[in-house]
């Protein structure tokens, strides 16, 4: 059984059965996150002015909203775009989600777009005026390492730590990074210390990204572009505290995620035990 959530900007996702975890944030709204979160983040506004075609990595295909926002926002700024943009998902029943959605109107063309596509084994190629997409349906920590490519912009976009815990390790974060520009951005809509403080450990300078539908700023990264700077707050909070402990994978990426995060508990009963 699944069942879809209208979100507070009237756009709809799905709750996931697996993880128990919405596709989106109810209370951000799944195309407002999929904008303020993800694309404007990745500065995909921008770059659509500066250049005539980007390459996106999205992590997490999911209900496909990132994508089509990102498309939507591009074109709208700049009619010659072109986005080539290689989603990864582990999961083939998103389409029959995606089919039960009542589409936002100003991405239902891009939508119709992006469902006219055919698999190739388990590839699956769409393309419109603006985009030319591939999905890789694998698990990503297979999958990442072997890509040639590199991205201008990363939506990195998975299900929370506690429960896709392998998701977001030191190890994943180094696949991902070999895989970006210099300049580009990853986004996420998470705000965990061990999230940041992975992202730091793997080499990414990290920034904050002003709060939507909740109290917390979510997180940007990058290896040399310009991001929003840490507050002295947070500076101080992955400093000191006991949470500020990485998710750790083992070098193949192949620890079954209860025992990733079995290992970080661990690690953060040491810290608090001290901390007392
Ligand atoms: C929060 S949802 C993504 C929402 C999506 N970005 C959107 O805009 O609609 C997370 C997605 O990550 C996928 N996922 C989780 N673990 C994965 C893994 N190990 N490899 C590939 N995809 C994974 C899930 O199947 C799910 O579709």
């Amino acid at each position: 059984m699944e069942s879809k959530i209208k979100t507070a900007d009237g756009t709809e996702t799905f709750l996931n059965e697996e993880y128990n975890e919405a596709y989106h944030s109810t209370k951000a709204g799944a195309y407002t996150e999929s904008l303020l979160k993800f694309v404007i983040p990745c500065r995909i506004d921008s770059l659509s002015l500066e250049k005539n075609r980007i390459d996106i990595l999205d992590v997490g295909f999911g209900l496909g909203y990132n994508v089509a926002v990102a498309v939507k926002v591009a074109s709208d700024k700049n009619p010659e775009i072109l986005l080539d943009i290689t989603s990864i998902e582990k999961d083939i029943s998103v389409f029959d989600k995606i089919k039960k959605l009542s589409i936002p109107e100003n991405l239902k063309e891009i939508y119709d777009q992006i469902l006219s596509g055919r698999f190739e084994k388990n590839v699956y190629r769409a393309e419109g005026k603006n985009f030319r997409l591939n999905i890789l349906f694998s698990d990503a920590r297979q999958i990442l390492r072997s890509l040639r490519k590199k991205f201008d912009a990363v939506f990195y976009d998975a299900f929370s730590p506690k429960v896709n815990t392998e998701m977001w390790t030191v190890e994943i974060f180094k696949a991902v990074k070999e895989l970006m520009r210099q300049e580009a951005i990853l986004s996420t809509y998470s705000a965990s210390l061990a999230v940041r403080k992975g992202l730091i450990e793997a080499g990414f300078k990290i920034g904050l990204v002003e709060p939507v539908g909740r109290k917390s700023y979510s997180t940007v990264a990058t290896i040399k572009g310009i991001i929003p700077p840490l507050t002295q707050k947070e500076k101080n909070r992955l400093e000191n505290s006991p949470y500020a402990v990485p998710f750790h994978d083992s070098r193949n990426m192949d620890l079954p995620p209860y025992v990733i995060k079995k290992n970080w508990e661990s690690i953060v009963e040491k810290n608090l035990l001290n901390f007392e």
